[in-house]
């Protein structure tokens, strides 16, 4: 047997050593839209800064359209580090134990982006974020993907127009309760399914916001897109706390910076999907007039109530207070 001299073992530590010193942090961000939405696009545009501002030092890895994990899997994969950052839509935090994330999912809550903008930058963001630290995930940024419309192959005017269809949903209680409210039967179900369910009749709707029904082609397989913008898609930029808490504190602070400009960012990326809808001649879209409006907003105030305890009463009326809501 040969002996390897001390010297030449020196080197290889040496070499090993280094080339591990240079070994980037890998952070895996999974996502469950298309490339081509606002999520997709902030996602991507946080890769760049953050490889770009540590020097390499840490490599994003952005998995899109539910290609690491689907929602429903996703939260317990960064809770046990498979993955160390996730953008899910707040509404899914309900079945981790957050449901106040659910506020965000009481109907017409929010008139406009600056409502919503007070409420995620104001306490009750910050709040929400505070309720995340005990099952080891932190907070990091709100980002949204827009105003919420409804899909099915009949056309929807009245409220009274959804009695007895299947409408898809995310796993939020407060979501279940709007299809409630409006007689439709609320079925939850991952997003990657929803255009197979679509098309072969599983479910007859959903609720998306023009970015996620474009870029998802539920156009091909949903006849009609009503313009009710009854609530939003919100979502909220989360890491594995104790990967988060790990890092060096000045790739940490480096990559705090890169979110916030991500973030900046991500708002401006609000795109025009329903023109791309209307361009494809598939799907009809239905403008409601302010009357008609009302009476969607009328047969869903419902839903306030019976979520009071739920998303919890002070924080209602401190989200009221803060845009200003009026019955
Ligand atoms: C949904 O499940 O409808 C959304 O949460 C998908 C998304 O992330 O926008």
């Amino acid at each position: 047997m040969k002996l390897i001299t001390p010297w030449v073992a020196a080197v290889a530590l040496t070499f090993a050593g280094s080339a591990l010193a240079q070994a980037p942090i890998v952070i895996k961000f999974s996502h469950v839209v298309a490339v081509n939405t606002p999520k997709g696009k902030g996602a991507d545009y946080f890769k760049k800064l953050a490889e770009e501002r540590t020097g390499g030092k840490v490599k994003v890895e952005v998995y899109p359209n539910s290609s690491l994990f689907k929602d429903g899997e996703e939260m317990e994969a960064l809770q046990l580090g498979s993955v160390q950052m996730l953008a899910p839509s707040v509404s899914k935090f309900g079945p981790l134990g957050a449901r106040e994330f659910e506020i965000f999912d009481i109907p017409y809550i929010f008139d406009s982006y600056d409502d919503l903008h007070k409420v995620t930058d104001g306490p009750v963001g910050k709040a929400l974020f505070k309720k995340l630290e005990s099952k080891g995930i932190t907070g990091l940024a709100y980002w949204v993907n827009g105003f919420k419309d409804m899909s099915a192959n009949k056309p929807l005017r009245k409220p009274e127009d959804m009695k007895g269809l299947k409408m898809r949903i995310q796993s939020s209680k407060v979501l279940g309760d709007e299809m409630k409210a409006l007689g439709a039967l609320p079925q939850v179900m991952a997003f990657s399914e929803v255009y197979q369910a679509m098309q072969t009749g599983v479910v007859d709707g959903s609720e998306n916001p023009p970015s996620n029904f474009y870029t998802q082609k539920m156009h091909e397989v949903q006849k009609y897109l009503t313009l009710t913008d009854h609530g939003v898609i919100e979502y909220a930029v989360i890491v594995n706390k104790k990967f988060w808490d790990g890092l060096p504190a000045d790739i940490r602070t480096t990559l705090e910076g890169a979110m916030k400009d991500a973030t900046k960012y991500a708002k401006k990326e609000i795109d025009d999907a329903l023109a791309a809808v209307k361009a494809s001649g598939k799907t009809e879209i239905i403008t409601l007039s302010p009357a008609e409006k009302a009476a969607w907003k009328k047969a869903l105030l419902v839903v306030h109530k019976e979520n009071e305890s739920r998303v919890g009463k002070d924080t209602l009326d401190l989200v009221y207070k803060e845009t200003g809501f009026k019955p």
